[in-house]
């Protein structure tokens, strides 16, 4: 057995002791594993066997060839030093993923119902070998919680070359994970050739700036490859035959996402005609639904999509599209008109069941992010639940459609995953734990067995280079590959760390740049219990809302709850105002008051922002106030994150207090956590 790079099987099994926790070293945590006693020795002259045939055999070899390993052929009637990966009927389940994994001293043997619970079967035994040439004996019975374990990776906010595409799909493989949902066209780029529409690369594949806030003060304008310090790329009809082949091999299926009608402001900028305001087109992302020609060009994208993908899905996006233009423009108010609609909702609502039909036409499925769902969308899409406060994953169920549960709360990688002051920039706050705490089935469930399962997503906006994107995927990709594969009750956070200890050296002897997670502060300290104050359970009156639907914290008890708010603003401790915030709380009765603060958090690139104006003022009687404090600073836009506390001290007496706190940026939202009153 010789490695790819010249070292030898002695240095890859050179540890010569029997694991002791032989559960400690596998991600994700197999389903049922029983420790026999001996070992399985691997060396030199160990063979391998296997009954598959045709394609994949031809694929299996070409992806053992790819492995820094050499195994001698062996033939079925062997039985000492062997290995044999046999497809055969498995008595315990149907599943077409599951393995039965059987180490005994003189043979190794991995039986499934399919090649794919096979190549699982040899993963495990990959990661058993990892360290150890010696590999205890045991039995393992395997199979996956769900059917659906995704990475997504957004390449148009950032390129990222095919050869790291590659590797990740060699990494993904190893920790079974088996979808890599390609995010191939945004705002920050088109990133596929197209043969009917070249200008989608050749004029908006490459920027003047690699970095996204750059970019912007430059108006956000394309360039072309040839331009004095073009950023950018693409991947050609050939990088992406390879990239399926060499997923297919992997058992990885490769479903692209061309995100439609919204963040199509690449589509606009190669073919302003497809925009509502065609003279305008550089301010919408937006492609206008009442053109048909808008039609014609989604479909002939997506024919040259299906013709290279073999998947049965595609993901036509369908996110965050910005309705209101479309109320602006004669050509859609047409459409509304002759198909009798009654909002911009039911018009989007119709372009995405006109692309569903067309993709069903073809035999496909179409995904869509949940937003699909705020309209009277084809029970055949697939939902990809994405925004927790609507809780989209269980409004599809209820609905009867397939989901696949990718919430922000707990599955996206471009949050912190620890005390954002010790991080590279990034949005709200998911360390590894609650990641792997995630459950993709809803408490209320009716029909679990239309949760395809859960993705990890990785967007790019703050994600420039390869080494970052493995920072950020990594180890909470491998959380996601738990919660997709083993039952929950057989997950526990604790053991999970010990095995990403290993899985970090295992990530980083591959080349890869994971958070170390003994680097880890963990939470926000002040946040880990509740805290005592006097206007704890108080009533809260709002004088201006708190309008940020996905910044509601626990509704009008947040500021009195007694919890301050972790290092992430989404979730319940936190509460959002788009503009000012003013309200007033009243402690009950006239009492001595010593201190009131409050704290804001800033995250530039999610738009929060510490107040640039704050006033506290205090009131006996609730109708006459006077001024306790005041206070003007204008925002840093420097400070990438900052929770920033702001307040009064002294000797007041009030029953009523009201607190303003205003921003400094005309597009700044302000979002404050607890209101503490001593
Ligand atoms: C999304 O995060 N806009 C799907
Ligand atoms: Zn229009």
């Amino acid at each position: 057995m010789k490695l790819k790079n010249g070292f030898c099987i002695g240095l890859l099994f050179s540890a010569f002791f029997i694991v002791g926790r032989t559960n400690a070293q596998l991600i994700p945590a197999p389903q049922k594993l029983i420790r026999q006693k001996g070992a399985f020795l691997l060396n030199t002259h160990t063979k391998l066997y296997t009954n598959l045939e045709g394609k994949e055999k031809i694929l299996f070899d070409e992806y053992l060839h790819s492995l820094p390993i050499r195994l001698q052929d062996g033939n079925g009637k062997e039985d000492t030093n062997i290995i044999k990966l046999i497809i055969s009927p498995l008595h315990a389940t149907s599943d077409k993923e599951a393995y039965r994994l059987c180490v005994q001293p003189d043979k190794i043997e991995v039986t499934a119902n399919t090649g794919a619970g096979l190549f699982y079967g040899f993963q495990t035994l990959l990661q058993l070998s990892h360290s150890e040439k010696h590999i205890p004996c045991m039995e393992i019975e395997d199979k996956p919680r769900f059917a659906y374990r995704g990475f997504m990776l957004d390449v148009s906010r950032h390129f990222f070359p095919k050869d790291f595409i590659l590797k990740m799909l060699d990494i993904l493989a190893y920790y079974k994970l088996n979808v890599f949902h390609f995010h191939l066209a945004d705002t920050g780029g088109w990133r596929i050739e197209m043969d009917k529409f070249p200008n989608l690369t050749k004029m908006t594949a490459y920027r003047p700036a690699e970095n996204l806030g750059e970019w912007w003060k430059m108006g956000n304008v394309f360039c072309s490859k040839e331009d004095a310090g073009a950023y950018g790329g693409f991947y050609t009809k050939e990088d992406i035959r390879e990239i399926i082949h060499y997923a297919t091999s992997r058992h990885i299926t490769v479903i692209p996402e061309i995100d439609l009608p919204g963040h199509s402001r690449d589509v606009l900028c190669a073919y302003p005609d497809l925009a509502c305001d065609k003279r305008n087109y550089l301010n919408s992302n937006e492609l206008c639904i009442g053109k048909e020609e808008t039609f014609r060009f989604c479909e002939k994208i997506l024919e040259e999509i299906m013709e290279l993908f073999p998947c049965d899905y595609i993901h036509i996006g369908g996110d965050e599209a910005n309705r209101n233009i479309w109320n602006a423009c004669p050509d859609c108010r047409r459409r509304m008109q002759e198909e009798q609609m009654e909002s911009v909702v039911d018009l989007q609502n119709y372009f995405t069941n006109r692309i569903e039909k067309f993709l069903h036409a073809h035999g496909k499925t179409m995904i869509g992010w949940d937003e699909i769902l705020d309209g009277d969308v084809s029970k055949r899409a697939v939902v990809m639940s994405w925004r927790e406060e609507i809780d989209g994953g269980g409004e599809a169920i209820r609905r009867g459609h397939s989901v696949i549960m990718s919430p922000t709360s707990h599955c996206y990688l471009d949050y912190y995953q620890d005390k954002p002051a010790t991080q590279p920039t990034a949005f709200g706050y998911i360390p590894l734990e609650k990641t792997y705490g995630f459950e993709p089935v809803p408490p209320t469930t009716t029909d679990s067995s239309l949760i395809l399962g859960v993705q990890g997503n990785l967007w790019t906006e703050h994600v420039p280079t390869a080494s970052h994107a493995e920072y950020m995927a990594f180890p909470r990709m491998l959380a996601i590959a738990e919660v997709g594969w083993t039952d929950s009750n057989k997950k526990s956070y604790p053991d999970f760390y010990k095995r990403v200890l290993q899985a970090t050296d295992y990530l980083e002897s591959k080349g890869f740049h994971p958070f170390r997670i003994t680097d880890e502060e963990g939470p926000r300290p002040e946040a880990k219990k509740p805290i005592q104050h006097l206007a704890v359970g108080k009533k809260v009156t709002y004088l201006k809302p708190h309008n940020m639907d996905d910044l509601k914290g626990a509704g009008e008890l947040t500021l009195t709850d007694g919890w301050l708010g972790d290092w992430g603003a989404y979730g319940s401790r936190w509460q959002g105002y788009y503009g000012d915030m003013d309200v007033v709380i009243d402690l009950d009765s006239v009492q001595q008051i010593h201190s009131v603060k409050a704290s804001f958090m800033q995250v530039p690139p999610a738009g929060l922002w510490t107040p640039g104006q704050f006033e506290i003022y205090v009131s006996e009687d609730g109708e006459s106030y006077r001024a306790l404090y005041e206070k003007t600073c204008r925002t840093d836009d420097t400070v990438k994150y900052e929770i920033y506390q702001q307040g009064w001290q002294g000797e007041a007496q009030a029953r009523y207090i009201r607190l303003r706190a205003m921003r400094d940026l005309s597009w700044g939202n302000i979002i404050c956590d607890e209101i503490i009153v001593q």
